[in-house]
C-alpha cells in the first residue's frame, strides 16, 4: 500500500529536530519533514544507519539533514545536540521526541541498575531535551513538540515494566509541558503507536503469526508501517493544529 503524502506549506524552511532519526519511525519523519521543505536535523547513537540516510534524504531532495551523533542518555550530550541543531538550522520550531529502545525484562530479572538505564533511554532524554529546545521556541514565538509514547503501556504488556512505565510518563509529561509553555505558544502533543512493523521490530520481536494476531485485535486489517506515522506526526507538527496541545493520538489501526 502507498500512503498518500501531504503538503504543509507552512513545513517549509522550518527548523526541525528528530531524535532517534536514524532508523525506523524517526528515519521515515526525517524523510517526509525533508520532503516538505524544512531544515532537518537528527539525533542518533548509531552512525552507520543515520549515514546511509543521510545520503538517501540528500538525493531525493538534494539536501542532506544534518546529523548529530549523540546517547541520548547522557544529559550533557542532550543539550549539546539541541544546542547544535539550532545553531545549525537557525531556529528549531519542531521538537519530535522519538529515541527509544523496547528492551524485554521479567519482573524478576529486573535491577536496580536495568530500571534506570531504560528509564535514561525511554524517558529522561525526553525532558531535558524539551527544557533544552523550549528557550529558543520561546525566543522565535512558538514551536511544536511531538513526544513519542505507546499504547503498549495500555495493554498490560507483562514483559516491559519499565518501558511502559517510561512511555505512561511521556503522557504525563507532555500534559504538565503544555500547561507550561502554553502561554508562550508552544504547543505539546503525543503519538500513541500500535504495532508498528520496522526493521528492527521484525528482527527483535515480531513474528508473522504475532503480527496476525494483532491485525485481529485491529479495526484496521493491515499491517501498520513507519510511514503510517508521518501523516499525524507533520500535522501536529504544522500550524494546522494551531490550536491542539496536551493531546494523546492513537494511531494503532483501530486496537480493540
Ligand atoms: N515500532 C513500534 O511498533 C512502536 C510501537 C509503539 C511505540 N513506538 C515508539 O516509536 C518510537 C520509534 O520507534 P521505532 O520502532 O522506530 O524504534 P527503532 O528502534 O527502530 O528506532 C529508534 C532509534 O533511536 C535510536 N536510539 C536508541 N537509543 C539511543 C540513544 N541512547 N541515543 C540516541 N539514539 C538512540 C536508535 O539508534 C534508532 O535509530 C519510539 O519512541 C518507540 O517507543 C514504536
Amino acid at each position: 500500500m502507498t500512503l498518500p503524502s501531504s503538503q504543509f506549506p507552512d513545513l517549509s524552511d522550518r527548523g526541525v529536530l528528530v531524535t532517534g532519526g536514524g532508523s525506523g519511525i524517526g528515519a521515515a519523519l526525517v524523510e517526509a519533514f525533508a520532503r516538505q521543505g524544512a531544515r532537518v536535523a537528527f539525533v542518533d547513537i548509531a552512525a552507520e544507519s543515520s549515514l546511509a540516510l543521510c545520503e538517501k534524504v540528500a538525493a531525493q531532495t538534494g539536501q542532506a539533514p544534518h546529523f548529530i551523533q549523540a546517547d541520548l542518555r547522557n544529559i550533557e550530550a542532550v543539550r549539546a545536540a539541541a544546542d547544535e541543531a539550532v545553531a545549525k538550522l537557525g531556529s528549531v520550531r519542531v521538537l519530535v521526541n522519538n529515541a527509544a529502545r523496547d528492551d524485554r525484562q521479567a519482573l524478576e530479572a529486573v535491577t536496580e541498575e536495568s530500571w534506570n538505564e531504560s528509564l535514561s533511554v525511554n524517558l529522561r532524554h525526553f525532558f531535558f531535551m524539551c527544557q533544552a529546545v523550549a528557550p529558543h521556541m520561546q525566543r522565535k514565538g512558538g514551536g511544536s513538540i511531538i513526544n513519542f509514547s505507546s499504547i503498549a503501556f495500555m495493554l498490560n504488556m507483562p514483559e516491559i515494566p519499565a518501558y511502559s512505565t517510561a512511555k505512561a510518563g511521556i503522557i504525563g509529561l507532555t500534559k504538565s509541558l503544555a500547561g507550561k509553555l502554553g502561554p508562550d505558544n508552544i504547543r505539546v502533543n503525543a503519538i500513541l503507536p500500535g504495532m508498528i512493523v520496522t526493521e528492527r521490530q521484525r528482527r527483535l520481536w515480531l513474528t508473522e503469526e504475532s503480527i496476525a494476531r494483532m491485525q485481529e485485535r485491529q479495526c484496521l486489517k493491515r499491517m501498520l508501517v513507519a510511514d503510517d506515522l508521518v501523516g499525524p506526526c507533520l500535522f501536529l507538527a504544522s500550524d494546522s493544529s494551531a490550536a491542539m496541545t496536551a493531546q494523546a493520538m492513537i494511531i494503532d489501526g483501530g486496537v480493540f
